[in-house]
């Protein structure tokens, strides 16, 4: 297994700088959601749920700063478990949850996801929001966290896959093809589908976050000039991913069961 700072690093587009780790904090302060849509999945989960909504426990592997589990527990009042192994991210995401009146109905921990889900049941949903491939490929990752679910309980992934006919190749994507037979392969189905769209309010939005984490990188530089290389890797690696989100990635949201 790898590291924990190289499993983060690598799932914020980093990959194998794992000097970045203790910088991630500052160069994403700017941002709250950093990738799953959260409407998106409160529509999904919404019209998926088999219980009333109070009666549901929704797992968030890789929760970030809680954008999802609070947006939802807010909009539908269901409870959220939330991991991620990013302390910082963690005490924001409590933060939030006192500030939208959900700390009630959301718990967030520091921890490193390819262990607490061995220890991890009976949670109606399971939230993959953007986190590539940190519990390995499709079929590493639900056989990993299927015995996290309840009876007919499903997952939801929220990420980016590659076109059938791209010559593409990237380390945190794979085709659709292939992430159906990983999801059959273990034992699970998709059910639903929802492509996000590439209009020019998501260009915008990805234009706008550039820049904050550009700028972020910028200050940085100025306070650890023998740390530049680092920074400059990073902002040119996340001008590659934004494009790619632009312009080769399918963006999609999976209900798998
Ligand atoms: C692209 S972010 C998505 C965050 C959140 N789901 C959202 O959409 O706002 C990926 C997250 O995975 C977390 N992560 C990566 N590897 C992890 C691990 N092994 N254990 C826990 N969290 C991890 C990172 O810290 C980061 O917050």
């Amino acid at each position: 297994m790898t590291s924990l700072e190289e499993s983060v690093v690598s799932a914020l587009d980093g990959y194998n700088q794992t000097e970045l780790f203790p910088f991630l904090p500052y160069i994403l302060q700017d941002f709250w959601e950093i990738g799953a849509d959260p409407v998106e999945i409160i529509k999904m989960i919404q019209k998926h749920a088999k219980k009333p909504a109070h009666e549901l426990r929704v797992l968030d592997l890789g929760c970030g700063k809680g954008a999802v589990s609070i947006q939802l527990a807010s909009a539908i009042g269901c409870s959220c478990l939330g991991i991620d192994a990013v302390k910082e991210f963690i005490a924001f995401a409590n933060k939030k949850a006192v500030e939208r009146k959900v700390s009630h109905l959301c718990t967030f921990e520091v921890g490193d996801i390819r262990l607490r889900v061995n220890t991890l049941h009976k949670f109606d949903i399971i939230i993959l929001g953007a986190i590539g491939s940190v519990l390995g490929n499709t079929f590493d990752t639900i056989s990993a966290i299927k015995r996290c679910l309840k009876h007919k309980g499903f997952i939801l992934i929220d990420d980016g896959y590659i076109p059938e006919n791209s010559n593409l190749s990237h380390p945190n994507a794979s085709k659709k093809s292939e992430i159906l037979a990983h999801m059959e392969k273990a034992g699970m189905q998709l059910k639903e589908e929802a492509i996000c769209q590439n209009d020019d309010e998501a260009a915008a939005m990805h234009s706008k976050e550039f820049s904050h984490i550009e700028n972020r990188c910028k200050e940085l530089i100025e306070e650890y000039p023998d740390k530049r290389s680092i920074f400059e890797n990073y902002v040119s690696n996340q001008k590659k991913e934004y494009e790619a989100i632009e312009n080769d990635f399918i963006n999609s949201l999976m209900v798998i069961a």
